[in-house]
């Protein structure tokens, strides 16, 4: 039995609590029934190979940043589910022929960043339903003339940053049916000509060719015909381009061009603008026209976006855009603009994005965009504001960001007006810091007025308080970035006038715990990342206060590794709705000997183990015992219950010992006889013990007190003796007779006769 008990226990402890959901070196993501979400991420493990045992139903599997330098044929077998494998960063020289052709649901290829040299012919056989591709920053030089033969869905390759020399060896690429987008940036092309490429998809929307050494970009057949965009930026050989299209419609549906840092003489660029000036909506030219030459272009009605370096040279460019009336995207970023000098009083009615970044505003001043009524995105980062004041203009603005300013505030005091009070449709807010100091403080009713506000990022803002009414004027705050702050601890009340909050980034902010998200009320939180702080145990019910997420992120934090984990580490490995970033690479701060260790690989399960394993050994005595007791009762029922009267016995005559006090009874002895015996008590056991021993016996034919019930004098006999003598014959067990149940060893059977022991009642 024991035996038994003990193996049951071992089956126990061995049995591991968490089956099936967990893979060696990777992280099983998803919903296990519905294998289309699954997901195995084993990215940045140092693997040097494919793991074996990856599910079959993997969706999307994930192998970035490992050492893996070659993939082998059986590598993939089986995971025909495969929709997208992602590989980028892991070494691979080498794939072996067919190696792929297992995936054949595949439809992400990721193998960016690897060392791929060529593209042979069987590499990407079977992908029938590839339509993504990423090859770029590899060292690949050929490509085989049938490697993408099959590739029939194909709709985006990236080739940017390759060795590719020859137009001609994009010619399998170019001819695929479906194929929309060709990144070939950053490659070693010196001359793009239509002769070099033909059978080119009537779907080609994208061609990137920047930054390739481009002598010549000529064009004298109609290869592009749908083509919209163009990038041919930062081409051109020492500086120089020749650019021929032999006919304004071969790019006549090309809307987007870009034309940044080409040197070309003015005269040649407006050629170059003829051939596509019909179509285009977005040309960029940026690093391109100095000083003198600008004037003739800016006022181009085809100058749409522009990102220009010129206007810190300008010394009024009131006029300069004025008359863009239809202009909605304005770039002017990265210039040297110390004011802005009324530019927008007047026209601009329609502009919806101003991008001002990267200048040298030191002040935004009342009525300064009055005339941009339309405007939605205003992006001011990385000027010199010391002070916001957002006046009337904005109706409309949705995005504002004015981060990596010289806004400081000395204390956390009401401003007076709140800075954004008229914003009252601005959704986004982006306010951090990086280069300066931060705020130091956020004034209580800096974000008053901010009634549509969505997204809030105010990381490393150098504050080390927020005031619990921070957040009361943004009840549809969904997005909140304050990391990169000095907290240390956040009140609740902080998070209650956010009830819809989605995403919290709260890394690197000096919190040392999470229990202040347990009174918050976030139940909506799907996203919340609280690494690099200095956390040390995870609260399980801060897990349970958050009952929709999805996504979080506490690596590089100070876990302690105790029992206080246990329950954290189980549940990161069986719990299926929650994505812990980096699970395997936590590690133990604490105690001293498991310093560097993964808070994954330490033995914690004899803490969570303990209250089940009393329960089953509670439950398992129990059981035993009952059988036991069950058996006993069976078998040895008389025993049993003479066992337990002659103990009770036992402990009532101690304690009567121990008492002292005599009961002071009348005789030594009550005889119980059946009267056919009486001549042999008269004649042989009284003259015997009231003779010869001088006892004093209680005979009811004699001592029994006349007038009396019967069954008084019986009571009054026994309990008036010290012992009771039993004169047992067989008419004595015939007659009914008294189990005296006094609880004393006071009963002395005297037998008559031979009586055979199955006659006697136990
Ligand atoms: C996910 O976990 C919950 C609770 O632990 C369980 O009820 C559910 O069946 C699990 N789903 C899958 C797909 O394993
Ligand atoms: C898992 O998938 C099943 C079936 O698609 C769905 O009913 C269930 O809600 C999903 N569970 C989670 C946690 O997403
Ligand atoms: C896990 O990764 C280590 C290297 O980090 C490797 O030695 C080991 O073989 C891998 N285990 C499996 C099952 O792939
Ligand atoms: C390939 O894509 C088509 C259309 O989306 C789909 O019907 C087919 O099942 C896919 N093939 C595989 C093997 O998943
Ligand atoms: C193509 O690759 C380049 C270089 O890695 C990258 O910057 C770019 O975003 C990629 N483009 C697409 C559409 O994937
Ligand atoms: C282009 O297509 C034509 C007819 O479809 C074919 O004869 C020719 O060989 C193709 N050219 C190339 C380079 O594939
Ligand atoms: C340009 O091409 C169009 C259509 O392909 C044709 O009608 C026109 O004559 C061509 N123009 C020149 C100058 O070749
Ligand atoms: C060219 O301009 C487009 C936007 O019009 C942009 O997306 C692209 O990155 C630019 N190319 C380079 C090389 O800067
Ligand atoms: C645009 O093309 C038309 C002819 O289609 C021409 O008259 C006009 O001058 C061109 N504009 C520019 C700015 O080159
Ligand atoms: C700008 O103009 C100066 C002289 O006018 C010239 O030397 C310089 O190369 C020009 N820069 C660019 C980018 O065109
Ligand atoms: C917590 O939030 C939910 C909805 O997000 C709301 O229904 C509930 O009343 C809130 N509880 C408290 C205590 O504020
Ligand atoms: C978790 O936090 C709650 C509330 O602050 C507290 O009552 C509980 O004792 C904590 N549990 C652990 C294991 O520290």
């Amino acid at each position: 039995m024991l035996l038994c008990l003990c193996f049951l226990m071992y089956c126990w402890v061995l049995a591991d609590p968490v089956c099936g959901y967990f893979l060696k070196n990777c992280t099983i993501r998803g919903n296990l029934s519905d294998p289309s979400n699954m997901k195995v991420l084993c990215y940045n493990r140092n693997l040097e190979v494919i793991p074996i045992a990856i599910p079959r139903k993997v969706s999307n599997l994930d192998l970035a940043m490992n050492k893996v330098s070659k993939i082998e044929k059986l590598d993939f077998k089986g995971l025909s589910n495969l929709k997208i494998l992602n590989m980028p960063r892991t070494q691979i020289s080498q794939v072996e022929n067919g190696a792929l052709g297992y995936l054949e649901a595949l439809q992400v290829l990721g193998l960016a960043h690897n060392r791929l040299t060529t593209l042979s012919d069987y590499l990407f056989q079977g992908l029938a339903n590839l339509s993504l591709l990423h090859l770029d920053n590899n060292l690949i030089a050929t490509i085989s003339s049938s490697s993408f033969q099959t590739l029939s869905s194909l709709k985006t390759v990236n080739l940017t940053k390759n060795n590719l020399y020859n137009m001609k060896e994009v010619q399998p690429i170019v001819q695929l049916p479906h194929l929309q987008e060709l990144y070939i940036g950053s490659n070693r092309f010196t001359s793009f000509q239509s002769q070099e490429i033909s059978n080119t998809s009537i779907e080609l929307r994208l061609l990137d060719l920047s930054r390739n050494p481009l002598g010549v970009f000529r064009i004298t057949a109609d290869v592009l015909p749908y083509l919209e965009v163009l990038d041919i930026a930062y081409c051109g050989q020492l500086g120089r381009m020749e650019w021929d299209v032999l006919n304004r419609s071969f790019l006549s549906n090309v809307n987007r061009l870009n034309l940044s840092g080409i040197e070309m003489s003015f005269k040649r660029m407006g050629m170059v603008l003829q051939t596509v000036n019909s179509s285009l909506v977005h040309l960029r030219m940026q690093d391109l026209l100095n000083g003198s030459r600008l004037k003739a272009v800016q006022i181009s009605p085809i100058l749409q976006d522009s990102h220009n370096s010129f206007f810190s040279t300008i010394k009024s460019p009131t006029c300069v855009f004025q008359d863009l009336k239809e202009l909605w995207i304005l770039k002017l970023g990265s210039n040297k603009i110390l004011t802005l000098n009324d530019a927008f009083m007047n026209g601009l009615h329609k502009l919806e994005t101003l991008n001002l970044a990267g200048n040298k505003l030191s002040s935004i001043r009342k009525g300064e965009f009055k005339s941009l009524t339309s405007l939605k995105t205003l992006l001011l980062y990385d000027n010199q504001i010391a002070k916001i004041l957002c006046s009337r203009d904005f109706h409309f603005l949705r995005t504002l960001d004015i981060s990596c300013n010289y806004i400081t505030y000395v204390n956390d005091g009401k401003l007076d007006p709140p800075p954004f009070s008229h914003l009252t449709s601005l959704e986004n807010l982006r306010i951090f810091s990086q280069r300066h100091k931060g705020l130091s403080h956020l004034p209580i009713n800096f974000l008053e007025g901010l009634k549509s506000l969505l997204s809030f990022q105010a990381g490393s803002l150098n504050i080390k308080d927020l005031h619990r009414n921070t957040f009361i004027h943004t009840p549809r705050l969904w997005f909140l970035d304050i990391s990169k702050n000095e907290f240390t601890a956040l009140t609740p009340k902080l998070f209650r006038p956010i009830p819809r909050l989605n995403s919290l980034y709260l890394s690197k902010a000096r919190i040392q715990s999470l229990d202040f998200l347990i009174a918050a009320n976030l139940s909506r939180v799907t996203f919340l990342q609280v690494s690099k702080n200095d956390i040390t145990v995870v609260n399980e019910t801060v897990l349970q206060s958050l009952p929709a997420l999805t996504y979080l992120d506490m690596q590089d934090n100070p876990f302690t590794c105790g029992c206080s984990d246990a329950w954290f580490v189980q549940w990161m490995e069986s719990d299926n709705q929650t994505q812990v970033v980096g699970a395997g690479e936590f590690t133990c701060n604490y105690p001293a000997d498991l310093k560097d260790t993964k808070l994954l690989d330490v033995e914690l399960q004899f803490c969570t183990v303990d209250l089940g394993l009393y329960c089953y050994i509670s439950t398992t005595c129990l059981v035993l015992l009952t059988l036991v007791a069950s058996f006993a009762y069976h078998f040895l029922k008389w025993h049993v219950i003479f066992g337990y009267y002659l103990f009770l016995a036992f402990l009532y005559d101690t304690k009567q010992r121990n008492k002292l006090t005599p009961h002071g009874c009348q005789y030594d002895a009550f005889i119980s006889y059946n009267a056919h015996d009486k001549p042999w008590v008269l004649r042989e056991l009284l003259p015997e013990l009231e003779g010869k021993q001088v006892w004093k016996l209680c005979l009811h034919h004699r001592d029994f007190q006349p007038g009396k019930r019967i069954i008084d004098n019986i009571m009054d006999g026994i309990y008036g003796s010290r012992k009771t003598i039993c004169v047992i014959s067989h008419r004595y067990l015939e007659s009914d007779f008294w189990l005296f149940d006094e609880q004393k060893d006071v009963l002395i059977l005297v037998f008559l006769e031979e009586i055979p022991t199955h006659q006697l009642s136990p």
